[in-house]
């Protein structure tokens, strides 16, 4: 959420500033950030990177012409914003170097007249966590709670025990209120439009339960493939490279019970509530309650796509799953019995990600046969990409003489209701973090359960290589095992709305 307060000066500080994060997303954001006016008058990014970088500036308005929602920059908004631009050539493996960070920042701050915030973001891999937050720690530049936040970017391990290790190392020198771990599927618009849409209007609470709610499918579905992230991939898969972070969020979100207030802790306890109610998936169920897939060669939108064991830096006899679905039960009253069914796989058919709520059949059939009956059952479908906005799929009586019953759909979109340019995930995310809101940054028991769920899954699957891969076509909509998961139950995974 943007919060309404603005933030204070600040002095955002950005490790692994010469990567491809810092390049598409973060630098892209903190500019539109200040195109948006939301950057306090006193602000530095300070660009850290362990390698020679005179020419970072061109190489971040390249960035931002090619990612940022707005496209190329105007001139003279560019050069206001390369002016607070410093660049820090250190060795995060070296303490000095943390010495000489600490002299700069003191240094602008003295010429600022005044103490900023600090933030500090590891556009990093995952193995410099330790050594950063060690280095930060150290020098002093972490005690201020008040005034300094850490931000770290998923994956937070890589299994339960790595990311116990990565978590104790950040905890050791960061309290908790100072840790902002994101997971941009929280930033997205859409994503924070369901707790305004099941809490802010009174309709859909009373049917939010398994009274009502037959199921839920939740879709995160790409055309994409593993590009040249090939490398990071192999280690990670579907299951922890989106299960674990970003559908388990919007599984919290669908389910979690109403929050006393709009606060960080309440909404983040009712969400772990949510997690923790999960039903644990045993070793010897995850092959009901699972399915894996990667993609063989296939065509997508008229262009051939090749396999994922011909990706480069994928190895040719890979287990690496591109496709997951999981089959998972809240445990609660409300959502007891109620499948959540939960799917994501890159090189699918289309670019798409939804909830779907299907609600529950009638209870007896008024209308005789030849009226066309459930030809749809009444689904809300909840649009998160790359339509933004609500369905609800009903039937309708057709206009005429006779009785005849058609499905049709009622649309709320954004684009149409506000006409305003949505911010991008991490404008929004970024803001939160200089506020100091933590509201929409996920928490270490969060993802300390998240994980926990996941092991017996991971575990099942590291020691059985899948003997089918590759099992789906490169534009399908995933492997057969995956209809099986949902037909078991008699329901089948419905076609995204696009
Ligand atoms: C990232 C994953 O977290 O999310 C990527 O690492 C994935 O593999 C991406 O492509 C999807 O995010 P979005 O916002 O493009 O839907």
């Amino acid at each position: 959420m943007i919060s309404s307060n603005a933030p204070g000066n600040t002095q955002f500080v950005l490790f692994g500033a010469g990567g491809d994060l810092s390049w598409r997303l973060v630098v892209p954001a903190l500019f539109n950030l200040y195109l948006d006016g939301h950057l306090p008058e006193k602000f530095r990014l300070v660009a850290v990177d362990r390698s020679d970088n005179d020419h970072l500036a061109e190489h971040y308005l390249k960035g931002i012409a090619e990612n940022s929602r707005r496209g190329k920059p105007p001139a003279d908004a560019w050069q206001i914003f390369s002016g607070m631009l410093h660049y820090l050539k250190i060795d995060a493996t070296e303490a000095a170097s943390f010495k000489a960070l600490g002299d700069v920042l003191d240094a602008q701050e003295a010429q600022w007249g005044g103490k900023a915030d600090r933030v500090f973001y590891l556009a990093t891999p995952p193995s410099l966590f330790e050594p950063i937050a060690r280095g930060l720690g150290a020098a002093g530049l972490a005690q201020d709670r008040e005034h300094v936040r850490l931000v770290v970017e998923k994956p937070l391990g890589n299994d339960l025990d790595s990311f116990h290790q990565i978590n104790d190392a950040l905890c050791k020198f960061f309290d908790e209120r100072q840790l902002f771990r994101i997971d941009h599927f929280l930033g997205k618009e859409t994503v924070q439009n369901i707790l305004a849409m099941r809490f802010a209007n009174p309709i859909f609470e009373p049917i939010w339960n398994r009274r009502y709610v037959d199921h839920v499918t939740i879709t995160a579905a790409e055309t994409l493939g593993v590009e040249k992230r090939g490398g990071y991939y192999e280690h990670a898969g579907a299951l922890r490279d989106m299960v674990q972070n970003h559908l388990f969020q919007l599984l919290c979100l669908v389910a979690m019970e109403p929050p006393v207030a709009y606060d960080a802790d309440d909404i983040r306890d009712k969400k772990v509530d949510v997690l923790r109610a999960l039903r644990p998936i045993p070793r010897e169920e995850v092959s009901i309650c699972a399915s894996r897939g990667q993609y063989a060669a296939g065509w997508i939108q008229g262009v051939k796509r090749q396999a994922y064991r011909d990706e480069p830096d994928v190895d040719q006899r890979s287990n690496t799953e591109t496709y997951a679905a999981l089959k998972l039960y809240v445990d609660n009253w409300r959502w007891q019995d109620v499948p959540f069914y939960l799917r994501t796989g890159k090189r699918m058919a289309a670019d798409v990600s939804e909830i779907s709520i299907r609600f529950r059949d009638v209870p007896h059939h008024s209308f005789p046969a030849s009226a066309g009956l459930n030809a749809q059952p009444t689904r809300l479908v909840i649009q998160i990409n790359p339509e933004q906005g609500l369905v609800l799929k009903f039937m309708a009586k057709e206009p005429g003489a006779s009785l005849r019953l058609r499905p049709v759909d009622m649309r709320f979109s954004y684009k149409e209701a506000f006409q305003v340019d949505v911010p991008a995930a991490y404008e929004t995310l970024l803001l939160d973090v200089m506020v100091g809101d933590a509201t929409l940054f996920m928490r270490a028991d969060q993802v300390e359960v998240a994980w926990k769920l996941l092991m017996p899954v991971l575990d099942v699957w590291a020691e059985n290589p899948a003997p089918d891969f590759p099992n789906y076509t490169a534009g399908s909509w995933g492997p057969e095992s995956s209809d099986l998961l949902v037909a078991h139950d008699g329901n089948s995974w419905l076609t995204p709305t696009l």
